[in-house]
């Protein structure tokens, strides 16, 4: 029997006007069970894996096999939370066929709630066959990663009047084709407000400002595990030199010989009781 998630599509629509939603990626179980403990509404599990955890420098290397693993991973650790599997540059854009293909996966094997897909109204069509067959998605426009080489640089997006008015367009298409919530990443904040009131689904903010009905942060730059963050993210801990001072603290210990001490030991064995 499916158990309907807290925050399933239904809620995540509805919560437009009612609450902003608070939204992180996520790549595995342990971090996935905490930020869904913690109230997080949606946990993307973005190709973003490809830097934050994966070692590449930028989201193109990204396959299909990389996100079905840690999606299954954050799926396996989230009991409340909408799981939104990252579809990886070409397993979408070869066919609609393929794609839907490839975005049953993500819900089939992985335990996904939903996909997302980068691109505005050029996308709809691929957005609308997704959801007549069962596959919620979650749409993403403004600085749309997988093109970096076509946009010239990871770039502030909707600059002028015509690409604010390109952005507003490609959410009302999104939202006609059916996609459940919106990203909108790396724009003015004024194009924010202008493209949330423009649609009747959640526009959720990574770097578009406080006005659009949800934020969205990559995990390892809000928990201070990345050197470079972008300006829009803030990071709320500073996990890499609480870590760092970690292994620090734990090489010392074995090199000194105050690690392992007799409470991390088992009790001696019967030959060297006797
Ligand atoms: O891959 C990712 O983390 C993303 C978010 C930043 C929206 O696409």
């Amino acid at each position: 029997m499916t158990i309907m998630k807290t925050w399933n599509v239904a809620r995540i629509k509805a919560s437009k006007g009612v609450c902003k939603l608070p939204c992180v990626t996520a790549y595995d179980y342990a971090c996935a069970q905490l930020a869904d403990a913690a109230g997080i509404s949606l946990l993307l599990v973005g190709d973003s894996v490809g830097m934050t955890v994966l070692g590449y420098d930028s989201t193109l290397p990204v396959t299909m096999e990389d996100m079905l693993h840690h999606t299954a991973a954050v799926a396996r650790g989230t009991i409340h939370a909408l799981v939104v599997a990252d579809m990886p540059f070409l397993s979408y854009q070869i066919s609609i066929a393929e794609g839907l293909r490839n975005a049953g996966r993500f819900l089939q094997e992985a335990g996904a709630d939903a996909v997302k897909v980068e691109g505005g109204a050029f996308r709809a069509d691929l957005v609308r066959t997704f959801v007549q067959n069962g596959i919620p998605v979650l749409g993403h426009i403004g600085l749309t990663p997988q093109s970096v080489n076509v946009l010239g640089g990871y770039k502030v997006q909707g600059k002028t009047r015509e690409a604010g008015e390109q952005l507003v367009a490609d959410a009302q298409a999104l939202a006609d084709a059916g996609a459940f919530a919106i990203v909108l990443e790396c724009v003015p904040p004024d194009i924010g407000a202008t493209v949330t009131a423009s649609v009747p689904v959640p526009v959720i903010s990574v770097g578009a400002g406080p006005v659009c009905d949800g934020q969205m942060l990559v995990m390892h730059d809000m928990l201070g595990l990345t050197e470079n963050t972008p300006k829009f993210a803030k990071p709320y801990a500073t996990l890499a030199a609480t870590i760092g001072d970690a292994f620090r603290a734990y090489a010392a210990d074995v090199q000194n010989g105050t690690f392992p001490s007799p409470e991390h030991c088992y009790a001696p064995s019967e030959a060297a009781t006797h």
